[in-house]
């Protein structure tokens, strides 16, 4: 790795502040003052300092992102911003959202650039859970409870693996669902004859949405909600 790109994901700023910073001559690496910026070095051998502190690369990085509506949950997107565009640093961390959410749903995105665990929180057969909260367009019928924790078949004729409803008052409800399909809560609603009028994500497999992150903000996960989400 670039030395410059090196410093960046240990937090030094952007490429171009980090390529100045090498050029004060401040960074050793394994003893040796290296000012050049695309001096490559092997990140989990070499030992780089700055100002004779060690610097300790970090391979992984896991957010959580309290997503605002009109954001999409992608890397890149001709039409809207995306949540990559919300984030001020961890540039060079290459991030990608651990699953997606529609355009006009707000609440929990992780994002990481560790593959694995991506794999691993959407691969259907590991049945993740995640809780939604949904504000209806009509008063929800509590008989339809137990259909929900059967499993509700689709207007296209599949059926959902069973759900779990908790009911907050006439139109508003938590929903537990352990699969991913496309527009799925919003599609499980309008099989009962009902419309979904407001979508947030507040739990995926146990971390919960840090109710203190505003719209749009974020922060690292801790070292319990990680473990949560590779349980
Ligand atoms: N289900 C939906 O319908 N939309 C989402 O964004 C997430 C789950």
């Amino acid at each position: 790795m670039r030395l410059d790109k090196f410093l960046s994901k240990c937090g030094f700023g952007s490429r171009s502040d980090t390529k100045k910073i090498i050029k004060t001559g401040k960074v050793t690496v394994n003893g040796r003052v290296i000012n050049k910026t695309g001096y490559i070095v092997d990140e989990l051998e070499d030992v780089i300092k700055y100002k004779n502190d060690l610097l300790n690369y970090r391979k992984y990085v896991y957010l959580m992102l309290n997503k605002p509506k009109g954001v999409v949950s992608a890397t890149q997107d001709n039409l809207h911003k995306t949540i990559i565009d919300l984030l001020e640093d961890y540039k060079e961390y290459d991030l990608h959202p651990v699953g997606r959410l529609d355009l006009d749903t707000e609440g929990l995105v992780i994002l990481t650039n560790d593959g694995k665990l991506t794999h691993r929180v959407i691969s259907p057969k590991n049945h993740i859970s995640k809780i939604y909260k949904v504000k209806l367009d009509k008063v929800f019928n509590k008989r339809k409870i137990s259909v929900f924790e059967e499993g509700i078949t689709l207007n296209d004729g599949y059926k959902c693996l069973p759900s779990e409803i908790e009911i907050i008052d006439e139109k508003t409800v938590l929903i537990t669902i352990f699969e991913g399909k496309f527009h799925q809560v919003k599609r499980m609603f309008q099989s009962i004859g009902n419309k979904v009028l407001y979508l947030k994500r507040i739990s995926i497999n146990g971390v919960q949405l840090d109710d203190k992150l505003k719209l749009s903000e974020y922060r690292e996960l801790t070292k319990d909600e990680l473990d949560l989400l590779n349980k």
